[in-house]
């Protein structure tokens, strides 16, 4: 096989994230501290993770980080947006994820690193009072007009010969797509008469795309996952993905119900439920913001367990995700899972989870690799949406009409092949015939 073309990684990619709260932060601390030598970048596939190349008797293992031209963590640089001022030094101490001798140590890079005016309006994200950072009273317009500003700013002044944003705003309300964003027409035509359906990410969305920046989406939210968004992608040959980073409960949905299944063990009732006190379980206890990530949550398990195919096993599968917001615990969530399954003759049996996790621990490697995959994606000339990478998310983006793949073993294989693929390797059937053959 002959590899694609892709550009070199060379000089600065810039990493612009909508939002600089838990996760964000939690990003750029980790970074800074991996690059500094001081901790490694645990949870990052990119950066740990090897990759198979030939046949199992050729040992020959690489980590992905030397096998595909990724840009090196030293390469990167932060910026962001958000409706609070505070620098990320004063957002990760405020956040609570990380020690203060942590962030000390990279303090004064942390607090280099300042907000720009958000796109915000509490219309559709209710929970966050007093904020003193906005673009207050902006016509959709003029709110592209200054992210896109602000994106050219950035570009110059950290001198990067790159970009890629990746949303790691608050969750936002959820609303039905209306015919604004049917097509890009419609879209253009919504911005200038300030159509109230259109959401601040989907403008950060606009923005990005029209100055060329690869968008990947980690909330819930409709954004680049919007026909007109779709359409734009194309038209200006940029990258996109989503949507809402797989981390936590849903991580353990995606790998224990592919094991449920490939046994043929039935699965009768799935409770899950959370507590977590960080602004994001905040923003969460709003219905309407929790909405959004209901429909995200809930749609994984379907899909893993086809209960049209497999209707005497799924079909009657009660399943049911709540998130209860409670200070006391921050960042540090709980998650409790009672599965009620079934086996041999139908008898029932139970499991029980309980994963006291840390949310932006989880994510903030999603957010390295992110970067650095639609990076790779855009210098290798693909466009649109990128269902290779669906295995960082919880609602992966497809083709309209394809069903997403959830199950995380097969979302790895499939993010595997398609960089082998593009190095201009084999592929990896896992059929090992020739192990076998005279
Ligand atoms: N942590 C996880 O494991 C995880 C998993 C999946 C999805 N997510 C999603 O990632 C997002 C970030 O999570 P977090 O824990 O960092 O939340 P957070 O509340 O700590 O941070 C979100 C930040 O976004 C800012 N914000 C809100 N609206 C904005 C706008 N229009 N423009 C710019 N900034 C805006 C808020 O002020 C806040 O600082 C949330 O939507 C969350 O649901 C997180």
């Amino acid at each position: 096989m002959t590899a694609i073309d892709i550009a070199p990684a060379s000089g600065r990619l810039g990493v612009l994230t909508p939002g600089m709260g838990a996760v964000a932060t939690t990003f750029y601390a980790g970074v800074l501290a991996a690059r500094a030598g001081f901790a490694q970048p645990i949870g990052s596939l990119t950066q740990l993770g090897h990759i198979r190349l030939g046949k199992r008797t050729d040992d020959n293992n690489p980590l992905i980080r030397d096998f595909a031209p990724l840009a090196s963590l030293d390469q990167l640089a932060f910026g962001g947006w958000d409706p609070y001022s505070d620098d990320a030094y004063a957002a990760a101490m405020r956040a609570g994820v990380l020690r203060p001798e942590h962030l000390e140590a990279v303090g004064e890079e942390l607090r280099s690193i300042t907000p720009m005016p958000a796109v915000f309006s509490p219309k559709w994200v209710s929970r966050l009072d007093d904020t003193d950072n906005t673009l207050d009273g902006a016509s959709h317009l003029a709110a592209v007009e200054s992210l896109v500003e602000n994106i050219a700013e950035f570009r110059t002044r950290e001198q990067c010969d790159r970009l890629v944003m990746v949303w790691c705003g608050s969750t936002e309300a959820y609303h039905e797509l209306t015919d604004v964003h049917s097509s890009l027409e419609a879209f253009e035509k919504g911005l200038a008469a300030n159509d109230p359906n259109i959401a601040p990410s989907q403008l950060y969305a606009y923005a990005a795309l029209t100055s060329g920046v690869p968008f990947a989406n980690g909330a819930p939210n409709f954004t680049v996952d919007v026909p007109a968004i779709v359409e734009l992608a194309q038209r200006e040959s940029v990258p996109i993905a989503g949507k809402d980073f797989k981390t936590g409960q849903t991580l353990m949905k995606t790998i224990i119900a592919p094991g449920l299944k490939t046994r043929m063990l039935g699965i009768k009732g799935w409770y899950s439920t959370n507590i977590l006190g960080n602004r994001d379980g905040e923003v969460l206890d709003d219905p309407e913001n929790f909405r959004s990530k209901e429909v995200s949550k809930l749609g994984v398990l379907e899909q893993i367990l086809q209960p049209e195919l497999y209707p005497d096993l799924y079909e009657d599968l009660y399943h049911m995700v709540r998130i209860n917001y409670y200070p006391p615990r921050g960042d540090d969530k709980e998650g409790w899972d009672n599965i009620d399954i079934f086996g041999w003759l139908g008898y029932p049996m139970q499991i029980k989870i309980d994963f006291l996790c840390k949310d932006s621990i989880l994510a903030a490697p999603l957010v390295l690799d992110l970067t650095l995959l639609m990076d790779l994606a855009a210098r290798a000339g693909k466009k649109g949406v990128q269902e290779w990478l669906s295995f960082y998310f919880k609602s992966p983006q497809t083709a309209p009409g394809l069903y997403a793949e959830n199950d995380i073993f097969i979302q790895l294989t499939k993010l595997k092949n398609t960089l082998r693929h593009w190095m201009g390797e084999d592929m990896i059937t896992h059929l090992g015939s020739e192990y076998y053959d005279d």
